[in-house]
């Protein structure tokens, strides 16, 4: 796993004006639109353009870590998993996360993040992604897996 920056690219907190590159981006990957508030963001700019965003978002007891959108452009260069792993180290509270597809789980899985239940979840995420789950049981054909991050031993996070 690639632990440092492409050159070029910096990563920092948002700014109010990145407000419109973040929607875009997700958008563009088909994510909730509906929670952007750029102050939980933190964007990668490249060459000056904002190329890849994702937010911790505070719940009473937890965080979840989301919104994580890499531009297609700029994929498969390590930009998404330093983002993810910088985020983690941000968080302050046990954090969660959901996710769509094995593929996906497998991508957080290499962070240390694990599958847990809903019944597992703190009560103030229950709610939250209940609604996922509640989408799961009716349509079982959308694979939502509800992640913890549990930590990695130190070899796995050398990778
Ligand atoms: C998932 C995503 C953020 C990864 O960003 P990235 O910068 O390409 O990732 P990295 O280069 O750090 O790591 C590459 C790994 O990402 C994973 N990955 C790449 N594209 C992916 C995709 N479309 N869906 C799921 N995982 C993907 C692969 O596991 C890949 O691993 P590999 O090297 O073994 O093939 C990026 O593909 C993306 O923005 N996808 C669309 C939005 C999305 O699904 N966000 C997650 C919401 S929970």
């Amino acid at each position: 796993m690639r632990n440092s920056l492409l050159l070029g690219c910096v990563l920092r907190p948002a700014r109010a004006k990145d407000i419109w590159a973040i929607r875009k981006l997700v958008l563009s990957a088909k994510l909730d639109p509906t929670q952007i508030r750029w102050s939980q963001f933190w964007v990668i700019e490249c060459e000056g353009r904002i190329v890849a965003c994702g937010q911790l978002r505070c719940f009473p007891g937890a965080q979840e870590l989301g919104s994580l959108v890499v531009a297609p452009a700029w994929r498969d260069q390590g930009l998404g998993s330093y983002l993810v792993k910088y985020l983690i180290q941000q968080a302050t509270q046990p954090l969660y996360l959901e996710c769509l597809g094995s593929r996906l789980t497998q991508f957080y899985t290499r962070f240390g993040f694990m599958p847990v239940s809903w019944t597992e979840l703190p009560r103030s995420l229950k709610w939250k992604f209940g609604v996922s789950q509640l989408a799961t049981k009716i349509l079982p054909i959308i694979p939502v897996t509800i992640m913890r991050y549990q930590g990695l031993n130190d070899w796995e996070g050398d990778r």
